[in-house]
């Protein structure tokens, strides 16, 4: 096929900056600003930095080339960059896009509704009185268990709407008019805001207090290997790794690329803005502990009671501007979960559309509705119970097997060479074959075993999260089942045209 011939099956990213900017998009969301620097703190502050820059460089350096090299290889989403290594292995590609897009974007979705919610209750400081309860008893309205559902809560609703009208919105315009128009907006306004976040925080009293906390290095827990498995996970949850987000995004690249050069400042800069919202997020922190006379271990908590609990409490204590700070605080969340959310939906429409050529417009409306449909079980009362269940078992093993799988099938049945070859071809920065297909084909499936085998461990001495084994393995395991099924379903029916086509090969422009 000829290179115009290309050009106008596949969508192209405008410019290579709309690349760069999207595929860092995804990658910051919720987990820089509210996971990373509570697993700093948790595991060993500044000594986390050694597993974590050992985890980025082993494993997100390596397979953020990898997916980028598959993709503009390929061409293609997930399963059509899978697929044309080997029919065989197809069905890898259609899990990963199942598993994020009827898994964590489910409840990633309703994630980003609530900051819509709170970036609203800002406006009036509606949670001042008593943030746990306010959250917990208002406005979640949590039942006693996974299994009580209760009503919909109508503002989750009607939040969670929005955000799929947006993505659904961003999406349906196409890869050029809007992903990539959308991240040059979202990105820019994202990075003030934080810097505006961040300046402000560190000048707030006992700001130094809680950086020290958040980075004072103990080396002693580098001998806990919890402390790695954390860095292995949240590096590749952060860098959006293993869910063909990356492969989907690459596959709309030009023939001329720098795939090493744009693989290495993704991740860096993504990793930097982690570093940076940390020093916000403890500043506020030991803000918090110093006005009201606490240690800071006692204030301090990890996600969803960080976002939602303890930082709308210290908003409220702060001296002047807690509104405008509120407001700026949960405009970032919603900015950074969109343009996260949006690399998700993308991975799975472009998938459909290359196996079944249907078109996009319908692709996104369908999914957008079946997705807001999906994730209304996290409206409910019983909500906060099935995502924390939904994400521990999607993250914790169906990523992980995800890739596992990728660096398989690539670094063997594909093998390594072959695509460090092509990636060469285009590269001005060389990969090395000593650290780079020897990292693809041993070092990070081991690591990763590794991992799964730690986290079985601990699975089986008990049921996660001290919930009853009916919930952990309906909501959990089973998920999992459902999803591989789905994808072998779906990879035994035919393709409108051969995945192995695409390709390009040093001869094809
Ligand atoms: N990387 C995003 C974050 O850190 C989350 C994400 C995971 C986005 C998987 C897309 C796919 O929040």
């Amino acid at each position: 096929m000829t290179k115009e011939g290309f050009a106008h099956h596949r969508p192209q990213w405008k410019t290579h900056l709309g690349f760069v900017l999207a595929a860092v998009g995804s990658a910051i969301g919720l987990g820089n600003i509210w996971r990373f620097p509570y697993l700093c703190y948790k595991n060993g502050g500044g000594a986390f930095l050694i597993p974590y820059v050992i985890a980025l460089v082993v494993v997100g350096i390596s397979l953020m080339v990898l997916e980028i090299g598959l993709g503009h290889k390929m061409r293609g989403s997930a399963p059509a960059s899978l697929a044309g290594v080997s029919k065989k292995w197809e069905w890898v590609g259609w899990w990963q896009v199942i598993l994020v897009m009827f898994g964590i974007m489910l409840y990633y979705a309703v994630i980003v509704a609530w900051c819509l919610n709170y970036f609203m209750f800002a406006v009036n400081g509606a949670w001042t009185d008593n943030p746990g309860n306010f959250f917990f008893n208002q406005f979640l309205m949590t039942s006693s268990g996974p299994f009580q559902f209760g009503e919909l809560r109508t503002p989750i609703m009607l939040a969670l709407l929005v955000v799929w009208g947006v993505n659904w919105l961003i999406v349906f315009l196409g890869v050029e008019k809007g992903l990539e128009r959308a991240n040059k907006i979202f990105m820019p306004l994202l990075f003030l805001l934080t810097a505006v976040i961040v300046i402000w925080s560190v000048r707030l009293p006992g700001a130094g207090e809680g950086i020290k906390v958040y980075l004072q290095p103990q080396f002693e827990r580098l001998s806990d290997i919890r402390v790695w498995m954390d860095a292995f996970g949240q590096i590749l949850f952060t860098l959006s790794l293993g869910f063909g987000i990356m492969i989907a995004y690459a596959s709309y690249l030009p023939r001329k690329t720098e795939i090493v050069r744009d693989a290495f400042s993704i991740c860096v800069i993504n990793s930097i803005f982690s570093l940076f919202a940390g020093f916000g997020v403890f500043s506020v922190l030991g803000y918090m502990a110093e006005s009201t006379g606490k240690q800071l271990s006692e204030v301090v908590d990890q996600s969803i009671g960080l976002a939602f609990v303890v930082y709308p409490k210290a908003i409220s204590l702060l001296p002047a501007f807690s509104r405008e700070f509120g407001l700026i605080f949960f405009a970032i969340l919603v900015i950074a979960g969109l343009s996260s959310g949006i690399s998700i939906l993308e991975a799975f429409t472009s998938a459909l559309i290359d196996k079944f050529h249907y078109s996009r417009k319908t692709v996104v409306s369908a999914v957008s509705v079946a997705a807001f449909v999906g994730g209304l079980v996290f409206t409910s009362r019983a909500g906060l119970f099935w995502l924390d269940i939904a994400d521990h078992f999607l993250t914790s093993y169906g990523l992980v097997v995800g890739v596992i799988l990728e660096c398989l099938v690539v670094g063997w049945v594909f093998k390594a060479f072959r695509l460090r070859e092509h990636v060469n071809h285009f590269s001005a920065w060389k990969l090395q074959r000593w650290w780079w297909d020897v990292s693809v084909r041993f070092i990070v499936p081991l690591v990763l075993v590794g991992l799964i085998a730690s986290s079985l461990l601990e699975e089986l001495a008990s049921p996660y999260g001290g919930y009853s084994r009916l919930a952990v393995v309906l909501i959990g395991r089973d998920w999992l089942i459902f999803t591989a099924f789905a994808a072998v379903l779906v990879s035994a029916r035919n393709w409108k045209s051969e995945p192995a086509e695409r390709m390009i090969t040093h001869k094809n422009a």
